[in-house]
């Protein structure tokens, strides 16, 4: 057993995948709708331990973080374990905390964003699942795009595009306040999700 395979062992994900106990060398730093991930304590690596129901996505994402490989925009991918990916742990903030901590996210940003996406799609791919939370802006100022497991997925996914029409539409306007708290932004993306926000579909 390596490294990393004993400290992913130490990750232990009980009942409706509640974090139970894992090594004290690890931190968490974020909880997704499939996974766990820490920072492993005194390095620069990251370790996302997927749930019991979801653990053949590690090699899934870990196969399309290779694709990607070479592509600042996307972390660099160290190991897929079974159950695991070991990848660069990203100093920054995604966008959805820039928007809580009142960051601002600018123009240049945004074609950035675009950027990045347009690099994966001409590696093959079909960059999907692109939303606040999956996007980062790093403490040097850089974009970092992280959640690329369904990136092969045939359906177009047009988060991205309703997210740009918002930025276009109301963030940039002098009245739009640039610091929303947490649970109005999570409350818009619930409405958004049970299709009570039609304006975007249009
Ligand atoms: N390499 C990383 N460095 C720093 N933080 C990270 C990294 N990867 C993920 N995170 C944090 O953990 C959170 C969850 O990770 P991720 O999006 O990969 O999980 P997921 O379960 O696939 O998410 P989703 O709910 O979008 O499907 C992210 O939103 C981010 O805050
Ligand atoms: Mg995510």
């Amino acid at each position: 057993m390596n490294t990393y395979e004993a400290l992913a062992s130490t990750v232990i994900i009980g009942k409706e995948n509640r974090l139970l106990s894992y090594d004290d060398s690890l931190q968490l730093v974020g909880t997704g709708r499939s996974a766990f991930v820490f920072k492993i304590k005194s390095t620069d690596k990251a370790m996302k331990i997927f749930f019991p129901r979801f653990t053949h996505l590690a090699k899934e994402e870990g196969e399309i973080y290779k694709i990607l490989q070479g592509v600042s925009y996307y972390p660099t991918i160290y190991y897929i374990g079974k159950n695991y990916i070991l990848m660069d742990f990203i100093d920054g903030h995604t966008l959805f905390e820039c928007i809580t901590y009142g960051e601002e996210i600018t123009m240049e940003h945004i074609k950035e964003i675009d950027y990045a996406l347009a690099l994966a799609s001409a590696r093959g791919l079909n960059p999907s699942d692109i939303h606040l939370r999956n996007i980062f802006i790093t403490s040097k100022g850089e974009i970092k795009i992280i959640d690329v497991a369904r990136f092969r997925q045939e359906k177009d996914c047009v988060q991205w595009d309703y997210l740009k029409k918002a930025y276009q539409r109301h963030y940039v306007k002098a009245y739009f306040p640039k610091k929303i708290p947490a649970f109005i932004l999570n409350t818009v993306a619930y409405l958004y999700k049970q299709e009570l926000i039609p304006f975007y579909r249009e």
